[in-house]
């Protein structure tokens, strides 16, 4: 049986291990404080739920990482070579500092990480939504009103392997192909995260209360061929 190591204990780490673990699917967790640190959520998560050590997490069939961009330095490629690994982050300048590579549009935030990373076979893969809307939209795969999420990897077998992960959790997977073109999904596109708001009119200052509204194949696919390339330079958050 596949056992899922996630990296990032947060918003996003827990929302997918919350999916695994209603899934069945093993998930050994990890954070930057430790296995002790972990214990209420892995409580919480259930039987499926091991905390773990950030080796330990590296060390499953398929591994999630989610922790800020800026963090990813203190990760030992060494611990990924060869592995498919679902990389939820995204460039906030405001948490991350700025990225020369990236104001200017030289990479994406997923070419910068991929360069970091290299054997590591990184798949960019819930990084457009938000962490309260994954179990909001997550469905059974014969449920009508199942959402679809873009990924995008310069491996297609691990983009392969990534979606079929991403069927078990809830949501269809869309791959959009190299991460040359994964601007079309990173922050302020149009198919980031306000496209799963069942309102979309909603302040900025009210979205982590909004409620979610399932989003198709059709129309992600839409906002991701008519999206524009942001101005990451302009993004001061
Ligand atoms: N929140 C969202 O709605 C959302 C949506 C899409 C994408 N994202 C992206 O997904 C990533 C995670 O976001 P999040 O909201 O889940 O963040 P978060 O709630 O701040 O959680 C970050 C997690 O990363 C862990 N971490 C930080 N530095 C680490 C390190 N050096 N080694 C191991 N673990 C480390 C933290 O560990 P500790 O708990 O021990 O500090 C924490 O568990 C970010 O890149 C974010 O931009 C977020």
């Amino acid at each position: 049986m596949t056992t899922l190591g996630i990296i990032g204990s947060g918003n996003i780490g827990a929302a997918i291990a919350r999916l695994a673990v209603a899934g069945e699917i093993p998930v050994v967790i990890s954070n930057s404080r430790g296995p002790e640190s972990l214990a209420k959520l892995v409580s919480e998560l259930g039987p499926f739920a091991t905390a773990g050590t950030i080796e330990q997490s590296a060390n499953q069939d398929l591994v999630v990482l989610s922790i800020p961009l800026a963090a990813h330095p203190s990760i030992p490629v060494e611990l990924l070579q060869g592995k498919t690994v679902l990389d939820t982050s995204n460039y906030y300048p405001s948490r991350d500092g700025r990225i020369a590579e990236l104001d200017d549009h030289s990479l994406t935030t997923s070419e910068l990480i991929q360069q970091r990373f290299q054997g590591v076979h990184l798949v960019k893969a819930f990084n457009n939504i938000l962490a309260h809307h994954i179990p909001q939209l997550a469905r059974p795969a014969d449920a009508p009103d199942r959402s679809t999420l873009p990924i995008a990897s310069n491996y297609p077998q691990a983009a392969t392997e990534a979606a079929s992960l991403i069927a078990r959790l809830g949501f269809d997977a869309l791959d959009t192909g190299a991460f040359a073109d994964s601007w079309r999904f990173e922050p302020d596109s149009a198919a980031y995260t306000r496209i799963y708001l069942a309102d979309p009119s909603t302040p900025d200052q009210d979205l982590m209360e909004a409620p979610a509204a399932p989003v198709t194949e059709e129309k992600l696919r839409s906002a991701l061929t008519h999206g524009t390339r942001v101005d990451v330079a302009k993004r001061a958050f």
